[in-house]
């Protein structure tokens, strides 16, 4: 569906859903659509007192966001999600793939349980989510799909097999996608993010921050709502032309070595 009605001419409210919407990066995300006059479902899975939370934000501002439970890893709660949104709003024009988990395991410990599990949430769902919205954007040939992936789907890190398989699956997912669903004015892209302040992140910055930042141009770690800035251009009319693409959201960490230097320098 485009931005106006042909019949009216009026600017058209798009239907978008957020996995992982109610807290981290995917509540900037969910508030940042919702601010540019979308209808957002935010998905959530276990965590009900953030989810709670959220919507009593949401209400307050006056936003049209729903909050939904399932696991978007049970490909029979991704087909729960779609038909929510779809009955409640009669369209879906926008999907973000954002629900994800991160954890350390080194290949010596891995067992299968660990990997299938990383790469059940962060793959597999996405794969699931894409197919249940399928039909809706189909049936209207519009469709904005952006997927969560990261720079360790591209750059490799100590005891991330998991995670690192996952989102480089990720990022072959999306390319992939961008091409079977062209013909259907459909768009799919990834946003790659270094290390964003969340929940996620929040042990490893406490134990490893200072050795962190220094790799990092920026000089700082991302805010979610750098994010979602990012996320909600991509989900926009104007990103028309953009898809297959990788983008980073990483403050420049991907780009450059020792930054720290020019920090050093620039205190001279
Ligand atoms: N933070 C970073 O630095 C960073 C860097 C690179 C990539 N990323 C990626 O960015 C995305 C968001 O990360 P974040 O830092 O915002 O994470 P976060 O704060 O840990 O939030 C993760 C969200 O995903 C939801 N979720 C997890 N498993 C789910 C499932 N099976 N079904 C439905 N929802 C599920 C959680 O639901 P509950 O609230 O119910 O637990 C939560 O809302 C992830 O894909 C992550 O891999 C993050």
């Amino acid at each position: 569906m485009s931005d106006k009605d042909k019949t009216t001419g009026k600017a058209q409210k798009k239907v978008a859903i957020v996995t992982g919407g109610t807290r981290g990066m995917g509540l900037a995300i969910t508030r940042s659509l919702a601010q540019a006059g979308m209808s957002v479902l935010a998905v959530y899975r276990t965590n009900r007192e953030e989810a709670d939370k959220a919507l009593d934000s949401f209400v307050n501002d006056k936003l049209d966001v729903a909050v939904f439970q399932a696991d978007v890893s049970r490909q029979e709660e991704t087909v729960k999600v779609a038909d929510f949104a779809g009955n409640r709003w009669g369209q879906i024009d926008i999907l973000v793939n954002n629900a994800g988990v991160f954890d350390f395991c080194f290949l010596e410990d891995m067992t299968e349980a660990f990997f299938d599990h990383i790469n059940q949430v962060n793959l597999k769902s996405m794969i699931f989510m894409i197919q249940a919205v399928l039909p809706w954007m189909k049936k209207q040939r519009y469709g904005r799909i952006v997927n969560a992936t990261s720079i360790s789907g591209s750059l490799a890190d100590v005891g991330l097999i998991a995670y690192a398989c996952s989102k480089a699956g990720v990022n072959l997912l999306t390319r992939v996608s961008s091409g079977e669903l062209a013909p259907y004015g459909i768009t799919v892209n990834a946003y790659a993010p270094g290390i964003i302040h969340t929940d996620m992140t929040d042990a490893m910055i406490r134990e490893r921050g200072e050795q962190q930042i220094k790799q990092i141009p920026a000089g700082y770690f991302g805010k979610s709502e750098e994010v979602a800035a990012l996320v909600r251009f991509l989900c926009s009319d104007e990103a028309s032309y953009i898809t297959g693409e990788i983008i980073g959201v990483d403050g420049g960490m991907m780009k450059v070595q020792n930054p720290y230097r020019a920090y050093t320098r620039a205190a001279e």
